[in-house]
């Protein structure tokens, strides 16, 4: 039991920072990234999805989940080289979806099993990718569970 839980450790360092509750914005991120990733959601953490899939994503920003999200060619490439740098190395970080979802991924599913259904479809929430929603200083590259209020359900109890 005890080595199982180090091995499940060791494999989620291996792709995210020691603690995955602390996802900050890596210090080399461009401006442009903030600037052109972050206008309409949060501009999520690189290393939540896998270098193949950040190429997917940055290879179709015209065709980006329903919006248009094109840039001119000297950024794209810009903050492309800047997600695949900081990308996860793990295929439980893989998401599915065309493009990519990293809110699809085995990780992000399996860390958020607990929230109840109804919570996704809640107005407040709307999607999985609306971190803030719940994740109250995300903003901050911060997911920490005493920071996490489920919308309708109040500030989540410990157990
Ligand atoms: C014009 C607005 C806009 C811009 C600019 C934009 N996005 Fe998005 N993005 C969206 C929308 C809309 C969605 C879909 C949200 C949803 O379905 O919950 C989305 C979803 C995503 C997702 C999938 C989230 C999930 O559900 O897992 C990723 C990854 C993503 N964007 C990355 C980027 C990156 C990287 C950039 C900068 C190159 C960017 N976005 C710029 C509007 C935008
Ligand atoms: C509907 C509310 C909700 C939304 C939206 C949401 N999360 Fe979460 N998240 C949770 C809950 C609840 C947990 C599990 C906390 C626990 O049980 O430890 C969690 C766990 C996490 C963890 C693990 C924290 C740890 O302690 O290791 C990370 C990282 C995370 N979420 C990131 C995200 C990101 C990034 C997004 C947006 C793409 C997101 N979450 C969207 C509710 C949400």
């Amino acid at each position: 039991m005890k080595n199982t839980l180090l091995i499940a450790c060791a494999g989620l360092a291996l792709s995210l920072p020691a603690r995955a509750d602390s996802l900050p914005l890596p210090a080399d991120a461009p401006p442009s990234f903030k600037a052109e990733c972050g206008g309409c959601h949060l501009p999520f953490p690189p290393a939540l999805l896998t270098a193949p899939d950040w190429k997917r994503v940055m290879a179709r920003l015209d065709r980006h989940y329903g919006d248009n999200a094109s840039l001119d060619e000297t950024t794209r490439r810009e903050i492309e080289g800047f997600l695949v740098r900081h990308a996860a190395t793990r295929s439980r970080l893989s998401g599915a979806g065309d493009p990519p979802r990293l809110t699809r991924t085995e990780w992000f599913l399996r860390e958020h099993r607990k929230v109840p259904d109804g919570i996704w479809r809640d107005a407040r929430v709307k999607s999985a990718s609306n971190c803030a929603a719940c994740h109250t200083r995300a903003e901050a590259g911060s997911f920490r569970e005493r920071e996490i209020v489920l919308p309708g359900a109040g500030k989540r109890e410990r157990d």
